[in-house]
């Protein structure tokens, strides 16, 4: 039967509330990206000298000749680097990164399927966690504010924010890289890197924005009242941490750590939808259509038994984006470019989001 997105929608509405919101992703499976397709000898489709489809020229606006993903890379090797406890000294290196955030702002404006994909693609290194997860959130909170509509000062006070919202975390490395669960007492220990890292931030002065310190504090605070460190509710977080929050979320499901596997990005969806009172629903919306269920990379099972790749968002209908052809009903390899626009082929739909 087809995902389908209004059922998703009302479920938002009408789920139960309570519960904790602590990511359960240890019984999930690890999605498969482009990466790994291509590990399994599927070709990139040659375009030159081929007659493309609509769907095919939808492909090529999101996927434009810059090397989007680049940005992605160099944004990450600087966050590895800042990320740390003397913020004041390296006040030029922050220059640098707000600068490319701000390129990467202009690409995501513009789709910047790249580097959504890219996010999924262990692109910077698994094991460089902190660095990774947070420019993954970075992502991910600013596809937010851009539907959030907010202005260029919004958009670099967002995305400087969710860069150093776990910034914090350079306290417990030690505890973030054991492979094991944590058990109660280092999880308790863990939850002051939001107190830590807004110290750090306010120690950092006007060199970052000032709704940084706070997004540190705050991210994992819940609209209900379920969060940390203070338990705040939904009035009393403001939106920037409230979007941070989310995007931390989402990323930390679907995402592998050393102990887990990540979701698949529908089921991590789902798992937050079923937490749906924790989040602000006009946030949790804009999840879910711009990101959420099947981000580019995605590799998603159709009800004709072929599998394929997604290519590019419908934000109108998130569960018909623009998909390429992997694999036939009888699991060959594709090798000639076959691509389809779901949004204007109702008899095809994605049957699972987790093959
Ligand atoms: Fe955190
Ligand atoms: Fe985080």
């Amino acid at each position: 039967m087809a995902i389908n997105f209004s059922e998703t929608l009302r479920k938002i509405a009408n789920r139960p509330s309570g519960c904790e919101t602590t990511p359960k992703s240890e019984t999930g499976k690890t999605l498969p990206y482009r990466g790994a397709a291509q590990g399994n000898h599927v070709p990139e489709p040659v375009r030159d000298g081929v007659s493309v489809s609509d769907a095919a020229k939808k492909m090529e606006e999101a996927r434009p000749g810059e090397d989007n993903t680049g940005i992605y890379r160099q944004a990450a090797a600087l966050a590895r680097g800042l990320l740390g406890r003397d913020l004041r000294e390296k006040e030029n290196d922050i220059h640098e990164l707000s600068a490319l955030l701000n390129k990467m702002i202009g690409f995501l404006r513009r789709g910047g399927e790249d580097i959504i994909a890219a996010t999924f693609e262990g692109a910077v290194g698994n094991e460089d966690y902190l660095a990774s997860h947070s420019v993954n959130t970075c992502v991910y909170s600013i596809i937010m504010g851009l539907a959030r509509g907010y202005d260029d000062e919004s958009m670099e006070a967002l995305a400087l924010s969710a860069l150093f919202h776990d910034v914090g975390m350079v306290y417990y490395m030690d505890l973030v890289n054991k492979p094991r669960r944590l058990v109660p007492a280092e999880c308790e220990e863990i939850k002051q890197h939001t107190t830590k890292g807004f110290e750090l931030l306010r120690l950092a002065g006007d060199i970052l924005p000032k709704e940084a310190p706070y997004a540190a504090l705050g991210h994992h605070e819940r609209a209900d009242g379920t969060g940390y460190p203070n338990g705040a509710e939904s009035g009393a977080i403001d939106e920037i941490t409230s979007i941070v929050g989310l995007a931390d979320v989402y990323e930390a499901m679907s995402h592998s750590r050393g102990y887990r596997a990540g979701l698949a990005p529908y089921n991590a969806v789902k798992e937050i939808i079923s937490c749906k009172s924790s989040y602000e629903y006009a946030l949790l919306k804009i999840l879910i259509e711009r990101i959420g269920m099947f981000p580019p990379g995605s590799i998603v099972k159709l009800n004709n038994n072929r599998v394929a790749e997604v290519i590019k968002l419908n934000s109108q209908n998130p569960t018909r984006p623009v998909v390429r052809m992997l694999y036939d009903s009888d699991g060959r390899a594709i090798r000639r470019p076959e691509l389809l626009d779901l949004a204007s082929n109702f008899g095809t739909y994605i049957l699972s989001g987790d093959c």
